[in-house]
């Protein structure tokens, strides 16, 4: 199980939203606390108002940026236990009046946003043969929902990725899981509100959308307990578990498999 007292906890997109008030419950629970992004201003608020130990700005789709980034606030509170990656936004509207630089900006910061930050920090946690990772898909990650066709895909591929790189990353001792926030009343959700076409509002109107402090508390009990799935409500949870009904009993094959073989090859 993952401790957070004394861990050192990186979280892209920890100045704003539920990057931010999973930020102030990571610290709740004893641990140093690095937010990257890229408004510095935005970031000094952010950090004295959770009390983190460190601070860098970088643009996530920019590796040339995050990765110094990220050494920069290893340099300042140790190595990376437990990397958040919350950098993201979200751009709905009609397929057809979306510009392709939207589909293009939403794989780049949403989807490449978060590979870029877990290659930066994965060869120190093989080393360490420790660490964990939690990636911020989406309830648009598990099920395709009008007016998402820019940003679902993105946080399919995220989810795509974790559960990929979960199996590789398992034999080092290292967690990789995926967390799908519902709708959740952060500065983000405004933004996006203000591009939703009426049918996709209407869809949201449905569902009472969630305060980011209930999200970050999923987000941190889900590390806590080791859950490779963190969902924040019923409906999510419900949508997580029938997209994956067969996948535990997948997963600890597959893992056998993989014990196998390095078995057989050391
Ligand atoms: N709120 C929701 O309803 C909801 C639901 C499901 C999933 N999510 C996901 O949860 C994550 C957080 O969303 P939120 O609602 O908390 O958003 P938010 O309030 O807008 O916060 C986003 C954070 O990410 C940073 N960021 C954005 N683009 C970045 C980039 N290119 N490089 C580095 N940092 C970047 C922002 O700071 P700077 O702008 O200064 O860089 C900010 O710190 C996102 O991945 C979002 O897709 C949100």
């Amino acid at each position: 199980m993952t401790k957070l007292p004394d861990a050192h906890v990186v979280i892209t997109g920890g100045s704003s939203g539920i990057g931010l008030e999973t930020a102030r419950a990571a610290v709740a629970r004893g641990a140093r606390v690095s937010l990257i992004a890229r408004d510095a201003e935005r970031l000094a608020a952010a950090a004295s108002d959770v009390g983190a130990t460190a601070t860098a700005c970088a643009d996530v789709a920019r590796p040339d940026e995050l990765r110094p980034a990220i050494d920069e606030v290893v340099g300042k509170g140790g190595p990376c236990d437990v990397l958040i990656t919350s950098a993201g936004s979200s751009h709905p509207g009609y397929f057809e009046r979306l510009d392709d630089a939207v589909f293009r900006d939403q794989m780049d910061v949403d989807y490449f946003g978060t590979l870029h930050a877990i290659r930066a920090v994965v060869p120190s946690m093989i080393e360490r043969q420790r660490g964990h990772v939690v990636t911020i898909s989406s309830t648009a990650g598990l099920i395709g929902v009008f007016g998402y066709t820019a940003y679902g895909p993105a946080k399919f591929a995220v989810r795509g990725l974790t559960e990929t790189l979960r199996s590789e990353l398992a034999p080092y001792g290292i967690v990789v899981a995926c967390a799908y926030p519902p709708d959740t009343r952060t500065p983000g959700f405004d933004a996006e509100n203000a591009l939703k076409p009426p049918e996709t509002e209407r869809i949201s109107a449905a569902i009472k959308p969630r305060e980011a402090v209930h999200v970050a508390k999923a987000i941190v009990a889900g590390i806590e307990k080791d859950r490779l799935v963190i969902t924040a409500d019923v409906q999510t949870a419900a949508l997580a578990r029938a997209a994956g009904l067969l996948g535990p009993y997948v997963r600890r094959t597959m893992d056998r498999q993989v014990r196998r073989v390095r078995r057989e090859r050391s």
